[in-house]
């Protein structure tokens, strides 16, 4: 049979990148015990209360068609939480509600590129990135993030590749899989270079209630110059720990939400009503769940480094915010994917392979910080005994 051409385009970009996380699980079928910290699942379960106004909100009836943008309740919530976060006004008709981030950049990526666009991104970056540009027929032109710039976006970096066929500048912050934050100079460069260049700004920000420590986490939409040229993908998958919910949104200006609404309507007819009335009592409340994971983070992120930091020609990343630290295995491979799969049969450690973020983090490893401090300290001895059998 004669299929279209986007299944050629995403052949391989899908769940083949996750292929050591499938094979801890095969290796758990197995029988054989597995410390897993390949995904980014949040380290609690969905709170309670979220799952009873879910469930009240099923009670009620909440369980019809909604619209295409979102239910009201929601986007007052919506509009309510930016106006907050931006200190100015963002009105309800700014936002599309869609079943997470990731569903959210689809759509973006659907309403801004054509076939032939380009689209420039950091490498590394978040593992499907590559898929959600070429769904849309674009190009992903990457840009090395390099350690000793904090693996921050260049502005000068993302210039130098500006060609005709630019169509947008893809952000993502706080970062996937290296934790870095843009700063405000680093934002308002971006978006002055977009608006030069007549780019959309596109910026996932996932992660933006996760920052460690006292980071600052700033939004591409900071500076209301740029607005009509930003969109941002977000959820309550990281910051509510309910990635199973799939609820996330774009917030962009109110003509990309007119021009992108049909694309949405036509692929969804909406979402969920009793989903939407969670997700509304979830943004109301302040950040706890996400405020106490990131500190749980931030402390398993510390406790990697001083426990492998230097061990065998080891050296570890440690990040600004999010749900991961990186490990530079340079001094031993140069095959993230080889090592990664020898160390989880060696150790029972399943750890991601830098390659699956793209080609500027071959030689480095990610680990998720999900697990229990206790669990992270034994997967560290485990790595550290691994790494200096290697080196004897
Ligand atoms: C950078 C990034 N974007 C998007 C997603 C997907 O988020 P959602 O569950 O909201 O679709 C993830 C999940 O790990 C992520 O790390």
């Amino acid at each position: 049979m004669r299929y279209a051409p986007i299944t050629d385009r995403l052949a391989g970009l899908g769940s083949d990148k996750w292929a050591l996380n499938a094979a801890a699980h095969a290796r758990r079928a197995r029988g054989q015990e597995v410390i897993n910290l390949t995904i980014g699942e949040p380290d609690v379960p969905t709170p309670q209360d979220l799952i009873e106004a879910a469930t009240r909100a099923m009670q009620a009836g909440r369980t019809g068609y909604s619209n295409g943008q979102g239910e009201d309740a929601l986007l007052k919530a919506l509009s309510e939480r930016y106006t907050d976060i931006l200190k100015r006004s963002i009105n309800p008709s700014r936002f599309l509600c869609l079943p997470g981030t990731q569903t959210s950049l689809y759509l973006a990526f659907m309403a801004i590129c054509a076939p032939g666009d380009e689209v420039i991104l950091g490498d590394p970056m978040y593992a499907s990135y590559e898929g959600l540009v070429r769904a849309a027929g674009a190009n992903p032109v990457p840009v090395a993030l390099r350690p000793e710039a904090g693996f921050r976006l260049g502005v000068a970096d993302v210039a130098r590749q500006i060609t005709p066929a630019t169509r947008a500048i893809f952000l993502n912050t706080p970062h996937n899989p290296t934790g870095a934050l843009l700063t405000p100079d680093d934002l308002s460069a971006l978006c002055d270079l977009a608006a030069q260049n007549h780019l959309w700004v596109i910026s996932d920000e996932v992660y933006q209630d996760l920052t460690h420590d006292d980071e600052a986490f700033t939004s591409a939409l900071a500076d209301p110059r740029f607005e009509d040229r930003v969109v941002i993908a977000s959820s309550i998958s990281k910051s509510h720990a309910a990635p199973g919910f799939r609820s996330g949104w774009l917030c962009a200006s109110e003509e990309f939400c007119r021009r992108a609404l049909p694309v949405s309507e036509t692929m969804l007819f909406g979402s969920q009503p009793f989903i939407a009335d969670m997700t509304a009592d979830a943004l109301r409340a302040p950040p706890v769940v996400a405020r106490a994971m990131a500190a749980r983070m931030a402390r398993r992120a510390r406790l990697i480094h001083d426990r492998l930091d230097g061990v065998a020609g080891l050296r570890v990343h440690l990040p600004q915010a999010g749900m991961f630290a990186l490990l530079d295995i340079r001094a031993h491979s140069r095959d993230s994917k080889v090592f990664a799969l020898e160390l989880l049969e060696a150790t029972g450690v399943a750890v991601m392979p830098g390659a699956s973020f793209g080609c500027a983090l071959e030689g480095w490893l990610r680990v998720a910080l999900n697990a229990s401090d206790a669990l992270t300290d034994e997967a560290c001895n485990r790595i550290g005994g691994f790494v200096q059998r290697q080196a004897a």
